[in-house]
């Protein structure tokens, strides 16, 4: 190689050149090393392939490499080559040996594998090296702009996608503030409600007591001779026993613990058969119509409850048409899940839907959405406790349905699915027949069962009035030990202390004396279920004489019913 020491080529590139020269055969790679440092960079002569791929990184300018090294170890170098990020691709320039090693065949493959390299043929004037170099140069430092230009445009979008990021940050926590002040309304609302169910029952037992407690004072002052006087108090007294007594079930409606006796019979008939004293119970200005299909489904629930509910959306309805105008009340069959009824998404099945809709006041949503509460009332008027829609609300859910409020375009439309019953159950329901109001007491004895002293004692009074023979007992374990055989029916509390309530006690009757019937009682709510196996019949607490009666004239209609005892 020649080398003019007067050259005047500089090379100079964007920031510090550093070239690496391999060039193993002779005095070459000292050569152009001088040259190069003359020349204003930096040169680095390596010993081998395997010490130019150690060397070679992205600060490296540009490589000059004698044809002679390309060696077998090429593949050393072509593998590190392709390694290089996206925006290199590194100038290499090749010193070609006219007595190389190498094949010409084989010579162009090799130089295609390099890449980005530039031929040079030896003998090699210093000048036209430095030319080359700097081309070289010129070309690396392009790939240094673009480089920055991918560092730049990768640091903007580290930026965007953070800012992404943190929007989303952001966002969830909104959507979290917002899910908790949701939670927080719906917990407040949940206190508002239950403030004003125990602020409303305390109220109206408040009044209850009040009376009792009054009216048992001047019952104990008053003379035996003023009478009239002694039966109004007795009549305030009953009176407001019998408040209370609805009070509680309608709570417990609500609270859907009512002890229902669901039946399978006909809406149509039932609603058909209720007609007039809905009717008697509505104003001469509203009308009634009555729109029942013909193949209208039989529904399961209790009739009773069915009545009350009615009646109760029915004086709604009246409350709200106080200039006159119409009350529908509708009924279809309805197959769930069905389009247009999202309000009833959980439920599957056959059910009536009973649609309620008068073309009153209407509500509007605040009042929509709180009427189904127990002691919700805007009629703040005496007699309004708020408890109708609760009612309501607590048999068509008990009973495996459900109830909605719509809106139509005028008044309030009240929406209830029944299930649907069963056609053999409703024919076996309407063949148990009225009550044999004949049917008298005397000479059957009763055992009663009692924990309650107080109780027991007005009971014993109440049974032996009503022409029983009367054994009482306060326990369960102490009915057990009675000789059973010679009673014509047990009536039992169902919660007493000791192992055997008044459940586990029915239970054992029906397996050992199955002709023995058993009227349970209790002021808790017992579940269909837990009855199911006791073959006993309920009667909730308080009852009045009237129901006492009735529920014991059924339970020995059910004796008489079964074989006569052995
Ligand atoms: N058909 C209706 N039209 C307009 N508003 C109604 C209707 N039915 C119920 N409401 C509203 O819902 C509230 C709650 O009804 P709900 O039957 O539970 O109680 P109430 O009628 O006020 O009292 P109660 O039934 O104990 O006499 C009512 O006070 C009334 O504001
Ligand atoms: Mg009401």
């Amino acid at each position: 190689m020649e080398f003019n020491r007067e050259q005047t080529l500089s090379l100079i590139g964007s920031g510090p050149v550093h070239i690496l020269i391999l060039a193993p055969i002779g005095q070459d790679a000292q050569v152009i090393a001088k040259l190069i440092e003359t020349a204003g960079a930096h040169a680095d002569v390596c010993k081998n392939l395997a010490d130019i791929v150690e060397k070679f990184d992205d600060d490296v300018s540009s490589m000059v490499i004698a044809e002679e090294a390309l060696t077998e170890a090429l593949s050393l170098l072509t593998e590190r080559l392709t390694q290089q990020p996206p925006w290199s691709d590194i100038p290499i320039i090749i010193l070609s040996n006219s007595r190389g090693r190498i094949g010409p065949s084989q010579r162009w493959t090799l130089l295609r594998d390099l890449g980005n390299t530039t031929v040079l043929e030896r003998p090699l004037h210093g000048q036209s090296l430095l030319i080359a170099l700097r081309s070289t140069i010129r070309s690396r430092d392009w790939q240094y702009v673009v480089r920055e230009q991918m560092q730049r445009m990768n640091a903007s979008r580290s930026d965007l996608e953070q800012k992404v990021r943190d929007r989303n940050d952001s966002l969830y926590t909104a959507i979290d503030e917002r899910r908790r002040l949701e939670q927080e309304l719906a917990e407040a609302k949940k206190l508002e409600s239950i403030g004003r169910l125990t602020g409303g029952v305390a109220h109206d037992f408040n009044n209850i007591l009040q009376i009792i407690n009054l009216s048992s004072k001047i019952l104990a002052q008053l003379p035996a001779s003023e009478t009239v006087k002694r039966e109004r108090a007795v009549l305030a007294v009953q009176r407001a026993a019998d408040r209370g007594a609805k009070l509680t079930h309608q709570l417990l409606a609500f609270a859907r613990r009512q002890p229902l006796v669901p039946q399978h019979f006909s809406i149509k008939h039932k609603l058909n058969e209720m007609s007039d004293y809905v009717r008697q119970a509505l104003d001469r200005e509203i009308d009634l119509v009555l729109d029942l299909p013909d193949a209208l489904w039989r529904v399961k629930a209790d009739p009773t409850q069915l009545e009350a509910a009615i009646l109760n959306l029915a004086i709604n309805a009246k409350e709200a048409m106080s200039e006159g105008g119409t009350l529908t009340i509708r009924a279809e069959n309805l197959t769930l899940p069905a389009e247009g009824y999202p309000m009833v998404q959980h439920l599957t099945g056959d059910f009536v839907l009973l649609t309620v809709s008068d073309s009153g006041t209407g509500m509007n949503a605040s009042v929509a959405s709180q009427a189904f509460e127990p002691f919700f009332t805007t009629r703040h008027s005496d007699g309004h406790t708020g408890l109708g829609l609760s009612q309501v609300y607590g048999f068509a859910t008990q009973s495996g349905g459900s109830v909605w409020i719509s809106q139509p375009a005028r008044g309030a439309s009240v929406a209830m699915t029944l299930p649907r019953g069963e056609q053999e159950e409703a024919d076996r329901g309407l063949a148990a027949g009225p009550d044999d109001e004949t049917m008298t007491f005397a000479g059957l004895h009763v055992l009663c069962v009692e924990d309650n002293e107080h109780l027991a004692e007005a009971t014993v009074i109440v049974l032996a009035q009503m022409g029983f023979e009367v054994t009482c007992v306060h326990s369960g374990e102490a009915t057990l030990d009675q000789p059973l055989h010679r009673f014509d029916l047990v009536f039992s509390d169902v919660s007493m202390p000791g192992r055997i309530d008044g459940i586990d006690m029915a239970k054992l009757i029906a397996r050992d004396r199955p002709n023995l019937p058993v009227l349970l009682t209790s002021g808790y709510m017992i579940s269909p279920e837990r009855l199911q196996h006791t073959g006993a019949l309920f009667l909730a607490k308080p009852y009045t004489v009237a129901e006492l009666h009735t529920s014991l004239k059924r339970a020995l209609q059910k004796r008489l019913s079964r074989p006569s005892r052995p």
